[in-house]
C-alpha cells in the first residue's frame, strides 16, 4: 500500500468526499482498485515500473509532451521539491477552467508545507489528513496567481549541473551535481573496457560519458534507464559522442534483452520515498545473468550494502578495486 496514493483516493470517499470525475489526469500516476470504477482516468508517470503496472491493469497511459485539459488533475510527486512545485504547474497547465486539483503527499516529505505553497498560487484550499499523510485540493475559479504558477512551471526547466556541460531536470537522481560514487567509479574504469557494454541504471548519463570518454574499445553502449526524463537528458548529454549508443526505458529488474561484454552501474537502493537494498540486489542479479561468459561488472556502492553475499550467490569471483570512507568499487567476473 502507497499512503499517499491511499489518502488521494480518500478525498473521493462516497460518504462526503468530492464527485467523482468524468475524466481525470493523474500526473505521477499509479494504480488503485478505486480507480478501476472511474469513468476515464489518463495517466503520466516516467517511472517504468509505475507506468507499466499502470498500463497492465487496463488504464490508458500519456507520455510527455502532455496535450488536452481534464476538470480533474490527481497529482501524487515524489520527493524532490522543484520536481513537485513544477507538478503543480503542469496540473495547472493541463486544468479546464473551473477545474480541480488534487493532490497528496506524506508528511514526512513536507505535505504540510507543499500545501502552503500550493496555497500560495490558488488561495483557498480544502485538505484531510490520513495515513500521516496529506491530500489537499482546490478549485480554479480564475483568480489563481499566474506569476506563482510561472515560477513553478520555470523549476521544471531542464537546467545545467554547476560548471559542467551536463543537462538535468528535477526530480531525476542527482539533478543538481555529479554523484560522488558514480565519479569514484568513473576514475576507475579500466581504459581496455571494449565490445558490447550496457549501463545499469544510467541516469542522466554521467556514468555512461566518462565509459566512452576513458573507454575507446567500447563498441556499442546500451543505456537502461527506468526514469524517462533522465533517458531524455542522457539522450542530450551523450549527443557529441561519435559511437553507438542505444537508450532504453526499461526496469532493469525483469532483465535485459541482450548479453554483454561487460557492464557498468551504481544501483538505485531507493523505491520511491523508501530505502530498498533488494532493487540494488535486483540490479546485481540481472547484471549477473545478461553477462557472457568472461564478463566483467563493475559496480559502486555505499560500503555497508552486502553485495558480495550476491555475487558469490550468483558465482561472479569479484574484488574490490578501490574505496574510500564512502564508497567500494566491485570489480567482478563472470567465469
Ligand atoms: C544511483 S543512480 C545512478 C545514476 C547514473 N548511473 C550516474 O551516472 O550517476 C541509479 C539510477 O537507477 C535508476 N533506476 C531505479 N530503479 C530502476 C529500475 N527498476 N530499472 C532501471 N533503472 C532504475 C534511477 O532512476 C537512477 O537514475
Amino acid at each position: 500500500m502507497n499512503p499517499a496514493l491511499e489518502t488521494l483516493m480518500l478525498a473521493f470517499a462516497a460518504e462526503d468526499g468530492l464527485a467523482v470525475p468524468a475524466r481525470a489526469l493523474f500526473l505521477g500516476a499509479q494504480t488503485h482498485p478505486t480507480l478501476l470504477d472511474w469513468p476515464q482516468v489518463t495517466g503520466w508517470q516516467p517511472f517504468r515500473p509505475y507506468a507499466d503496472a499502470w498500463e497492465a491493469a487496463g488504464f490508458a497511459r500519456t507520455d510527455e509532451p502532455l496535450d488536452g485539459i481534464w476538470p480533474v488533475v490527481l497529482v501524487l510527486p515524489n520527493k524532490s521539491r522543484d520536481e513537485t512545485l513544477s507538478w503543480f504547474a503542469l496540473a495547472r497547465d493541463r486544468l479546464e477552467p473551473g477545474g480541480r486539483i488534487v493532490c497528496a503527499m506524506p508528511n514526512t516529505a513536507g505535505a504540510g508545507r507543499f500545501e502552503q505553497e500550493f496555497a500560495k498560487a490558488v488561495g483557498r484550499v480544502t485538505s484531510l489528513q490520513k495515513n500521516k499523510c496529506r491530500a489537499f485540493h482546490a478549485v480554479d475559479d480564475g483568480s489563481w496567481d499566474e506569476r506563482v504558477i510561472d515560477a513553478w512551471r520555470a523549476l521544471g526547466n531542464w537546467r545545467e549541473i554547476p560548471g559542467s556541460r551536463f543537462m538535468t531536470q528535477a526530480g531525476v537522481f542527482s539533478c543538481d551535481h555529479i554523484d560522488p560514487g558514480s565519479h569514484l567509479l568513473a576514475m576507475h574504469l579500466p581504459a581496455n573496457l571494449r565490445g558490447i557494454v550496457a549501463d545499469l541504471g544510467a541516469g542522466w548519463g554521467y556514468l555512461a560519458d566518462a565509459a566512452l570518454r576513458g573507454c575507446p574499445k567500447i563498441d556499442r553502449l546500451d543505456l537502461y534507464e527506468a526514469d524517462a526524463r533522465a533517458l531524455a537528458c542522457a539522450r542530450h548529454n551523450l549527443a557529441g559522442h561519435a559511437r553507438s549508443i542505444h537508450y532504453h526505458w526499461h526496469d532493469v529488474t525483469t532483465g535485459l534483452p541482450g548479453t554483454y561484454d561487460a557492464i557498468i552501474m551504481n544501483p538505485p537502493f531507493h523505491t520511491g520515498q523508501a530505502s530498498d537494498v533488494d532493487l540494488g540486489r535486483a540490479f546485481l542479479l540481472t547484471a549477473a545473468g545478461a553477462l557472457r561468459r568472461g564478463g566483467k561488472l563493475f559496480l559502486v556502492a555505499n560500503r555497508q550494502l552486502p553485495y558480495e553475499a550476491v555475487l558469490d550467490a550468483a558465482s561472479l569471483a569479484w574484488r574490490i578495486t578501490a574505496e574510500n570512507p564512502t564508497y567500494k568499487i566491485l570489480f567482478a567476473n563472470k567465469r
